[in-house]
């Protein structure tokens, strides 16, 4: 029995791993992105995933937002589904490095066992978890989509960071913070993500 299924059965596929990482001579991994709305997330993976089109390596962005328009459309934003959420990018973002690319997840993801449970899914090393450290004012102050002041008004309830927890990560891979008050380039950042991911093969 596996969760709620009785007789089932794990079916071996004919090509392995290592043949698909030669293949497109590149291996397998989940860059995981969290932090607040409007800390950069999105920003970061966009100009992340141009850095590597332009080494030659492919990725494909799993973001939080999109997939709720899809995959993850009956889920709200109160805790369970928020760990739900997470569980099921997890799922996909494991099978996507598992085919071989580099899979780049852009999610809020608050909850530090949630996001502790994704790296479990995956082989050693193969989850980097990058941190966007921006403080909550300047995440309030740029506020993309005018949620924040929609939040304050109490227009939405159990928003990030104003009335819903955000709990950083422990351990991350890599922190983007601000540096003399001054946030780094998208392209600094994606440099930094692609510099730890050649360092680490
Ligand atoms: S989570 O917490 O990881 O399940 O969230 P995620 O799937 O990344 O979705 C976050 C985007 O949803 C919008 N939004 C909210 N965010 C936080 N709290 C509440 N209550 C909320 N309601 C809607 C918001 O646009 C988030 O997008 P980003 O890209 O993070 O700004």
């Amino acid at each position: 029995t596996v969760g709620n299924s009785t007789n089932i059965f794990w079916q071996e596929s004919p090509i392995g791993k290592l043949e698909r990482q030669k293949l497109l001579n590149q291996k397998g991994c989940v860059v995981w992105i969290t932090g607040l709305s409007g800390s950069g997330k999105s920003t970061l993976a966009c100009s992340l995933s141009r850095e590597l089109c332009t080494r030659g390596k492919l990725s494909y962005i799993l973001d939080g937002d999109n997939l709720r328009h899809g995959l993850n459309k009956d889920l709200g934003f109160k805790a369970e589904d928020r760990t739900e959420n997470i569980r099921r990018v997890g799922e996909v973002a494991h099978l996507f490095a598992d085919a071989g690319l580099i899979c780049i997840a852009s999610l809020i993801s608050p909850y530090r066992k949630d996001r502790d449970a994704c790296r479990a899914m995956l082989p050693d090393s193969s989850f980097i978890e990058v941190y966007m450290n921006m403080p909550l004012a300047l995440c309030e102050e740029r506020d993309p989509k005018g949620l924040y002041k929609l939040a304050r008004a109490g227009k939405i309830k159990g928003f990030t960071g104003i009335d819903d927890p955000y709990e950083p990560p422990l351990n991350c891979e890599i922190e983007i913070n601000q540096k003399d008050g001054v946030c780094p380039m998208p392209s600094a950042m994606a440099g930094e993500v692609v510099t730890y991911l050649e360092d680490k093969g």
